[in-house]
């Protein structure tokens, strides 16, 4: 399957400069979809995990069907101000701005094997961020699934110490 043929470049958008992938044409099409998740699902089987997790919004478009998929459980890691009991929070960059994701604080049991996912890595200040977040409450990142991975930002360093498994690379 090229699933690239269902992701749609946008030039400048949302700044100047920035080359947006549209990943809702994939999701419009429910066949295309279905095969993309089954396939993320089973690298995320292989990693024997406990827990998924993945930051809003995007990410809950492929954390949730995988979750749902592997009947694991499912983890929200959201912008600050969204969760409504103890959380612990971080600040963190964006391709294009930035930003503070939040998890509760009892979403994770310490030694908990956990995947996080999300449809893009750019510059992976979001996916720092939620490792770090995961971390400090004592679960063990076992793995980082993406949808589309821009191969030609820096985000290396940050990840390179975790397996990263991406359906889609962009170089
Ligand atoms: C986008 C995307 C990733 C992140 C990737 O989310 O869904 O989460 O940016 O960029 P990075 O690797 O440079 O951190 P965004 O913050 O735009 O929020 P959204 O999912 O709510 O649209």
């Amino acid at each position: 399957m090229d699933y690239k043929e269902h992701i749609q470049i946008i030039n400048d958008y949302p700044v100047k400069g920035v080359q947006f992938k549209d990943i809702t044409p994939l999701m419009q099409n429910g066949e295309v979809y279905q095969q993309a998740i089954d396939e993320m699902a089973v690298y995320v089987k292989s990693k024997n995990v406990d827990v998924i997790a993945a930051p809003e919004a995007r990410g809950f478009v492929v954390g949730c069907p995988i979750a749902y998929t592997l009947n694991k459980s499912f983890v929200p890691v959201r912008k600050s101000g969204k969760l409504p009991r103890m959380v612990v929070e971080t600040n963190y960059g964006l391709e294009y701005g930035k930003a503070s994701l939040a998890i509760h604080k009892d979403a994770i049991n310490p030694g908990d094997r956990v995947l996080i996912t999300d449809d893009l890595l750019a510059t992976g200040g979001t996916i720092d961020a939620t490792i770090q977040l995961v971390e400090e409450l004592g679960g063990e990142v076992v793995g980082c699934a993406f949808l589309i991975e821009l191969a030609y930002l820096e985000h290396g360093e940050k990840l390179q110490n975790y397996d990263v498994y991406s359906l889609m690379t962009y170089n």
